[in-house]
């Protein structure tokens, strides 16, 4: 088995519950084999695309036409909220599956793929997490429309490693951290407890999948001898079209070793370039 084709097979899937169930399936029987990541000279190019398979639907439109959700007691502003979580996890299984493989000739140490293999596992649990409490709430993956902005980021940072770390786990997963707590609060309030439990199972793991976006991005920016604050901020403002914002939850970042000396000077730099805009 080569984790690398298999990777890009799983890509390729277009359903989205079969692709995380396939994964998930091959992840397994990977595991129980012991792991194993082809030696540098058994490695050939797996021939990732650019497009992972998707179906028509959800329709993609542009980030402010994404229908805005409130969290109450009725299904709809649930259903909302947890279809938009669901594409944010599907786009994760892709950008996990394609940062394991897509750097296969570079010489990364077995570790670096190992992990990124892991990460695309629990980012297929999620999807099947709220997978399953959207159709609880009588809702389907699809039903809503949803923004492509999670793999414009894995292409526009497709042809450097270190501009992919910077981004994806590091600026994008340590943005869930801030935000699924709050999300936690509000299914608490309105008493969906069934929620509560799939989304503390992902933030768990998220703080995971930024220590491992942090330390590979850490070990590439050491072997150029690269600062790692300044040259994460560098790529972030190059390559990350939004903003990086406060609040952060700092104690989440911190535990995946993501200390404030990262972010605090990039958002003091976006306030000012945003007060720059408006004077
Ligand atoms: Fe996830
Ligand atoms: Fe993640």
């Amino acid at each position: 088995m080569n984790i690398f084709e298999s990777a890009a097979q799983s890509l390729a899937i277009a359903d989205p519950v079969e692709k995380c169930r396939e994964t998930r399936r091959w992840v397994a029987a990977w595991r129980s084999a012991g792991c194993a990541v082809p030696s540098p000279d058994q490695r050939i190019d797996p021939h990732l695309s650019d497009r992972p398979g998707r179906l028509d639907r959800p329709a993609l439109v542009a980030p402010n036409d994404v229908p805005k959700r409130k969290i109450t007691g009725g299904v709809e502003g649930r259903r909302a909220l947890l279809h938009a979580i669901a594409h944010i996890e599907l786009n994760a299984v892709n950008l996990a599956l394609d940062v394991a493989a897509r750097y296969w000739d570079l010489g990364m140490p077995d570790d670096y793929h190992r992990e990124w293999i892991g990460v695309a596992d629990d980012e297929a649990k999620h999807f099947l997490l709220l997978h399953e409490r959207l159709t609880a709430l009588g809702g389907a993956y699809g039903d809503l429309p949803a923004h492509n902005g999670l793999w414009e980021s894995a292409i526009a940072t497709k042809a450097d490693i270190l501009a992919r770390l910077a981004v994806v786990p590091m600026v994008l997963e340590a943005r869930g951290l801030d935000v699924t707590p709050m999300m936690i609060d509000k299914f608490t309030q309105v008493g969906d407890l069934q929620t509560v439990d799939a989304l503390k199972i992902i933030y768990q793991d998220e703080i995971g999948h930024v220590a491992v976006g942090r330390r590979w991005f850490e070990h590439v920016a050491d072997l150029r001898g690269l600062d790692h604050e300044t040259t994460w901020q560098d790529l972030v403002r190059t390559f990350f079209q939004g903003q990086v914002k406060r609040p952060f939850n700092e104690p989440a970042r911190s535990e995946a070793g993501m200390g404030p000396d990262y972010y605090e000077p990039l958002a003091d730099w976006y306030e000012g370039i945003d007060l720059s805009t408006h004077s």
